[in-house]
């Protein structure tokens, strides 16, 4: 079974490039606000390339980052090593249903864009949840954003979904399938990146899968966590939230 840690290696050097155009860093003043409220240390699951991590570096957040992906963790220690803000950031190579920290480590853990929905299985997401609570200090913060309705995303078959320059002198195209598989309530991403420089032309395939949640089941998945739920936001101004909102984010609290 394909795994939802897996492709991320592959993604890695085109990561940013698609992001700058599609998400962008529309989410990133909601985790700045939510974590400048924080005098402990955070931690981020699944940081990735650094795109959440260092501008919350930028405002004096000490992080720590824990990412399963060699490549991606790769692009986030070059950042850290051109930022004056990169002594902030400790990166971990791990995976987030096995958090290597000791308990109550850190006051504030954040789940951006999704990352709770590339564990397939209910086990996975119980286990993670369980060692989420168990990193938290009494009165910590858990804070986590599910990509919105993706059940609903149509299916297609090889379309050009974006198209654009990188760097000096290089194209590049992405053609991207979607499948659903609704018993089990995954959405898979076939997403075949070709870069032209010149005469030579790099092809990169790989498959990411994604798990549907629904804001309710993440709720009740928290609770059975020991969590209590104290906000469920609609967008990342802090609006209200429902089925149509452009953002699911929930934020909850470990007893104190
Ligand atoms: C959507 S990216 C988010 C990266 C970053 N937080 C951001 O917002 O740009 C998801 C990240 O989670 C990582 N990941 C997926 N499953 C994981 C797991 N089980 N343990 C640790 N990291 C995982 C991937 O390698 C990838 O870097």
């Amino acid at each position: 079974m394909h795994e939802g840690w897996q492709g991320w290696d592959d993604y890695a050097p085109f990561y940013d490039w698609e992001n700058a155009r599609t998400q962008g860093r529309r989410d990133v003043p909601f985790w700045q606000r939510l974590a400048s409220n924080v005098s402990g240390v955070v931690l981020e699951l699944g940081c990735g390339t650094g795109r959440i991590a260092m501008p919350l570096a930028r405002i004096g957040v000490s992080l720590v980052g824990i990412d399963r992906s060699s490549e991606m963790l790769a692009h986030a220690r070059r950042r850290v090593q051109r930022s004056p803000h990169g002594h902030q950031v400790r990166l971990v190579r791990g995976d987030i249903r096995h958090l290597p920290f000791a308990d109550a480590s850190f006051e504030l853990v954040i789940a951006p864009y999704g990352i709770l929905q590339s564990l397939l299985r209910e086990r996975d997401l119980g286990e993670t949840l369980e060692a989420v609570s168990r990193a938290l200090g009494s009165g910590g913060t858990f804070g986590l954003e599910l990509v919105a309705d993706l059940p609903s995303w149509s299916e297609y078959e090889r379309r050009t979904s974006l198209r654009g320059r990188r760097g000096l002198g290089a194209r590049v195209t992405l053609i991207e399938s979607v499948r659903q598989d609704r018993q089990k309530g995954l959405t898979f991403f076939d997403q075949e990146f070709v870069e032209r420089r010149g005469r030579i032309t790099r092809r990169r395939t790989f498959t990411l899968a994604f798990r549907s949640l629904s804001v309710p089941q993440m709720t009740r998945r928290l609770v059975k966590a020991g969590l209590e739920v104290t906000a469920i936001l609609g967008d990342y101004r802090g609006g209200p939230w429902d089925r149509r909102a452009e953002a699911w984010i929930v934020l909850a609290k470990k007893a104190g």
